[in-house]
């Protein structure tokens, strides 16, 4: 049972809740298993986790599953994490139907499988059709790959005639970005110790608050992101203006 509920404070509740799911290579390895043993107990701990924040109220939960530098791992590796994602977006497709669910992958998709790529085009499909909790899960991402790529897309607008520099702001061109039409996170949560943000969201986290936390996250659930809520909610957020 939860200490939040939905109807309860939600002016306190983040909107969007971000996720760096770090650390199942070490649960995995702690316990003598394949590091891929680590990554299906973590894609469990996703679900479980994307369930607990719609329930408690949470709009848009967005995770970091794959970075672009991840394609370095062996390809058992890549291959185990790649079939995770297959059963994901499988079950996710006859999920999304019945809770009104909406989900979008964030990344470069060309180094993605044709069949992974059909299925994240049917989760796209029928996201069209709810405005509910959404999901976010970023694969093949990076968050300085996102800023280039845009400021491509925007250069190539005004050389073909449709824009020009002097109109861009950052409103305009945070519709340049994979995030385009999501609010920026306010809280970005990394298990596993490490105090980095590794190339997650640089553009969209200027504001964000950060909690992180020992547990790796295989380990992680809901009483730990009560915690993080909870500590989100203690914090005094100015926006760079002052105290009033
Ligand atoms: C980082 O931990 C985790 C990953 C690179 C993979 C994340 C993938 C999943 C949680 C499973 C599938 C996800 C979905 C959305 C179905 P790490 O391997 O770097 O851990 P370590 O730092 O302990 O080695």
């Amino acid at each position: 049972m939860s200490i939040f509920s939905a109807n309860t404070d939600s002016a306190r509740m983040p909107q969007h809740i971000a996720i760096i799911m770090d650390g199942n290579g070490r649960w995995a390895k702690k316990r003598g298993l394949p590091r891929n043993a680590g990554h299906a107990v973590g894609s469990e701990t996703f679900r479980k986790i994307a369930t607990y924040c719609k329930n408690i109220g949470v709009q848009y939960l967005t995770v970091y599953a794959f970075s672009t530098e991840n394609w370095k791992r062996s390809k058992e590796e890549v291959e185990g994490i790649m079939k995770l994602f297959d059963q994901y977006l499988r079950e996710a497709i006859e999920e999304m139907e019945a809770d009104h669910i909406r989900l979008k992958v964030l990344g470069d998709l060309s180094r993605i499988s044709p069949e992974l790529r059909q299925l994240i085009e049917k989760t796209y499909e029928i996201s069209t059709h709810y405005d509910g909790f959404q999901v976010n899960v970023c694969i093949n991402y990076g968050g300085r790959d996102e800023i280039v790529r845009a400021a491509r897309a925007f250069a190539e607008k005004c050389l073909a005639g449709e824009a020009k520099p002097e109109e861009l702001t950052e409103e305009s061109f945070s519709h340049y970005l994979y995030s385009d039409g999501i609010p920026d996170p306010e809280l970005i949560i990394r298990p596993s110790g490490e105090l980095r943000t590794s190339n997650f969201l640089p553009w969209q986290s200027a504001y964000s608050e950060y909690y992180f936390t020992d547990v790796l996250w295989p380990d992680f659930d809901e009483a730990e992101l009560d915690k993080a809520i909870a500590a989100f909610r203690a914090r005094d957020r100015r926006f760079g203006g002052v105290k009033k």
